[in-house]
């Protein structure tokens, strides 16, 4: 038989699977264990939003749209995008998928020639390198360290660009870190893209969860010279807890949007016409369920947070966005847990899972070997349990 696509081989699975099909296993087998592992709200999808779902099948919305969606959900994501994060769209610049993760990678195809390097700060969430391997892109990693709030500063981007440099990913509020980028940050990295000549695939997908009145400013908005040279990226799959319902766009330049239209039109066709009416609903009705469930996460946060960097031997620093918290496990390394010697995150995560009953996500896959990612998208309870469980198994007491 003939070799498979080399493209495909190489293509990593989420390192995240280990711990979770244990955690699964675990579970399945009657075990007491709780998990910080989602990716997701907790809460179910606003009930507006679901009735919108209902209507739309019942109103005979399910039949093929045009393949970068509706002109009417189109208009609704230029108006949020301007009230929400002050910048203006036209419809066709707009190109709607299932989901915001295969937008990035159109976004990726639309910008990406074999060997062209792609710039990817590092904590960065799992997908995105696969996905840059997978447009044939290669991955150039700048690593921004916790004292520098898991960043990337413009001398250090500036110092990875090489005439190959095509673009740069930046994930604001990020996804495992929970960090988000100032005016002040943003506006001296756009310089560098601007003056370099590089494009920005800007994933907002978290920009609804921004916390301590912290202003989200969306990469786009820095300036028209930032604008033109910006893809971004957003959803409704983390501020309307809709992950399921699989809707997500890229909003760019005319020509790009066309570019990637072309490329879903022959490969996705369009996306869900009943997940396209609901997701209108969700952003033209009130955002008032919004604003509830941003205000869930800060409690929690501000809950995990506190409580961690109480706990001898782990620290965290305050997230700002997003739903995550990075707990430092570095001066653990070395030490002995259970019989073990815990040398890296996945040791402990391992060991964690065994004899605390609690599975988090090892920092490996996310370029941060030294932390632990905690989703609070969970409880109150959960937490509380979760972070007790924590204490017993640092003190090395079995759950
Ligand atoms: C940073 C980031 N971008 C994109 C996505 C994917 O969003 P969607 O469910 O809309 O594909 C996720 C989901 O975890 C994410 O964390």
């Amino acid at each position: 038989m003939k070799e498979l696509s080399s493209i495909a081989l190489n293509i990593e699975p989420s390192s995240t699977m280990a711990i979770d099909s244990m955690f699964k296993q675990m579970k399945a087998e009657g075990h007491d264990v709780i998990g910080f592992g989602a990716g997701e709200p907790d809460f179910p999808t606003p009930d507006h939003i679901k009735l919108a779902g209902i209507d739309a099948i019942v109103n005979n919305h399910t039949k093929y749209t045009p393949s970068t969606g509706t002109i009417e959900l189109r208009r609704a994501i230029c108006e949020r995008l301007k009230a929400d994060c002050g910048v203006e769209y036209h419809a066709n610049e707009i190109a709607v998928s299932n989901g915001a993760k295969p937008c990035v990678y159109v976004a990726l195809r639309a910008l990406v020639n074999p060997g062209d390097e792609v710039i990817l700060p590092a904590p960065y969430w799992v997908s995105y390198i696969e996905l840059i391997r997978m447009a044939g892109g290669v991955p150039v990693v700048v690593e921004a360290t916790e004292q520098e709030h898991f960043k990337i500063t413009a001398e250090k981007l500036a110092a990875a660009i090489t005439p190959k440099t095509k673009c740069m990913i930046l994930n604001n509020p990020s996804n495992p870190t929970g960090m988000m980028y100032s005016r002040q940050e943003l506006e001296a990295l756009a310089r560098v893209c601007v003056e370099k000549d590089i494009y920005v695939i800007s994933d907002e997908i978290y920009y609804c969860l921004a916390y301590d009145n912290e202003e989200f400013v969306s990469f786009a908005s820095i300036s028209p010279e930032a604008k033109e040279r910006t893809l971004l990226v957003n959803g409704v799959s983390k501020a309307y807890a809709m992950t399921g319902w699989r809707i997500g766009y890229v909003a760019a330049p005319a020509n790009i949007a066309k570019i990637i239209g072309n490329y879903l039109g022959h490969c996705t066709g369009s996306p869900s016409a009943i997940s396209q009416q609901a997701s209108l609903m969700a952003l033209t009705a009130s955002q008032e369920t919004v604003e509830k469930m941003r205000e869930a996460f800060e409690e929690r946060r501000n809950y995990m947070v506190e409580r961690m960097n109480k706990i001898p031997g782990v620290s965290c620093i305050k997230p700002e966005g997003a739903f995550y918290v990075m707990m430092n496990i570095e001066k653990l390394f070395g030490k002995e847990l259970f019989g073990h010697v815990i040398k890296d995150a996945d040791d402990f995560g391992h060991l964690f899972l065994k004899h605390g009953k609690v599975a988090v996500v090892p920092g490996t896959g996310f370029g941060a070997p030294g932390f632990i990612r905690w989703s609070y998208a969970t409880s109150m309870e959960n937490i509380k349990a979760g972070l007790d469980r924590l204490e017993k198994f640092l003190a090395g007491v079995d759950v």
